[in-house]
C-alpha cells in the first residue's frame, strides 16, 4: 500500500468512523503483528482513540500478545479472571444475566491510581440484533468549553472512587469481597494525554464520586453540567459489532457505554487491559 499525505499508512487502510472519533482498519490480520505494523496501528491508535478490527479469527493467546505490544496487562480489581490468565476479564452476558457490563459512560477503573491506558475486547458471541457500543471523545468534550471554563476546571481536582461501584457487583459470578478494599484516587478534572498532549475531560459518572475542595451542591452541579456537555451525540460514535470484532479503546481520551437491548441474548468475549500511568495536568 502506496505512502500518501492522504494514507501514511503502508500496512493498512484507514476508514474514520466520524469526525471526531473513531477508526476501522482495513485489510489487515492481527494474528502476528510485526514491529513496522506495530508502530502503524499505535500511530492510528493515537490519531483516532478507539480502532476497530473486523472478523479477527485470533485465539486469546494472541489477543494477550498483540495488548502485551501496548505495554503490561492490568488485573481488573474486582471483576473474575480466568484461572490460567489473571489478566483476562471474560465480558459475558446471557438470559441469567441481572446486569449488563459498562451500562453507564465510564472510562474503565479510573478509580485506580494508575489506571488502565487502553483496552481491547474481543467479541466471539454477539446477539442477533443490538449489543453496541458508545465511545465518546474527551479531547472534543475538552476543546468544546469555552476558554473561560477550561480555565476554571483546569486546577481541580476530582474523586474517583471503586467502592461505590464494586461492592458486591461481580457476587453472581461468585467474587466474595468481604475482604476486599477498593482503589480510590484522586485524578485532575483535565488530563494530559502522556502521548500526544492533548488535553481531555477526565471525569465520568460511574468513578468520580465528587470534586475536591467544593462543596457537595456545587461539585454535583459540575458534575451534572459535564457529564451533559461530555454526552452530545457529536463528540460519540456507536460500534455495531460481528462475531470476531475488536474494538481497542484508549482510557486516556475516550469514554464508553455498551448498550443493553438484547436480553435475553448472549454476548460473550474477552477483554484485556494494559497498565496505563498516573493523571496529570500539564498547561499547554
Ligand atoms: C466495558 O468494557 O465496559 C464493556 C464494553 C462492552 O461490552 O462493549
Amino acid at each position: 500500500m502506496p505512502k500518501t499525505n492522504d494514507n501514511p499508512f503502508t500496512r493498512f487502510r484507514v476508514v474514520k468512523s466520524t469526525p471526531r472519533i473513531g477508526a476501522e482498519i482495513l485489510d489487515i490480520d492481527l494474528s502476528h503483528v510485526d514491529d513496522a505494523l506495530f508502530s502503524e496501528l499505535h500511530q492510528a491508535f493515537l490519531e483516532n482513540q478507539v480502532l476497530f478490527f473486523r472478523d479477527q479469527k485470533i485465539t486469546r493467546e494472541q489477543q494477550r500478545a498483540l495488548a502485551s505490544r501496548f505495554g503490561n496487562l492490568h488485573v481488573h480489581p474486582a471483576a473474575p479472571h480466568l484461572e490460567e490468565d489473571q489478566a483476562a476479564f471474560i465480558i459475558h452476558t446471557h438470559k441469567e444475566s441481572k446486569i449488563n457490563n459498562g451500562g453507564v459512560w465510564h472510562t474503565d477503573v479510573s478509580c485506580d491510581r494508575e489506571p488502565p491506558m487502553a483496552t481491547m475486547l474481543h467479541l466471539h458471541v454477539v446477539p442477533p440484533l443490538g449489543g453496541d457500543t458508545l465511545f465518546n471523545s474527551m479531547y472534543a468534550a475538552y476543546e468544546d468549553l469555552s476558554d473561560r471554563m477550561q480555565k476554571f476546571l483546569s486546577g481541580l481536582v476530582a474523586v474517583h472512587d471503586g467502592e461505590q461501584v464494586y461492592r458486591g457487583r461481580y457476587s453472581d459470578r461468585g467474587v466474595d469481597d468481604s475482604d476486599t478494599e477498593y482503589p480510590k484516587s484522586e485524578h485532575p478534572i483535565i488530563r494530559t494525554h502522556p502521548e500526544t498532549g492533548r488535553q481531555s475531560l477526565y471525569v465520568n459518572r460511574i468513578f468520580t464520586s465528587h470534586i475536591k475542595g467544593m462543596k457537595p451542591a456545587e461539585s454535583r452541579a459540575l458534575l451534572a453540567f459535564l457529564y451533559d456537555h461530555a454526552e452530545q451525540p457529536a463528540f460519540q460514535m456507536r460500534f455495531k459489532w460481528s462475531q470476531n470484532d475488536i474494538a481497542f479503546w484508549d482510557n486516556r481520551c475516550v469514554q464508553h457505554l455498551a448498550v443493553w437491548d438484547y436480553w435475553p441474548h448472549e454476548r460473550k468475549g474477552i477483554r484485556y487491559t494494559i497498565k496505563g500511568d498516573q493523571p496529570f495536568h500539564r498547561e499547554a
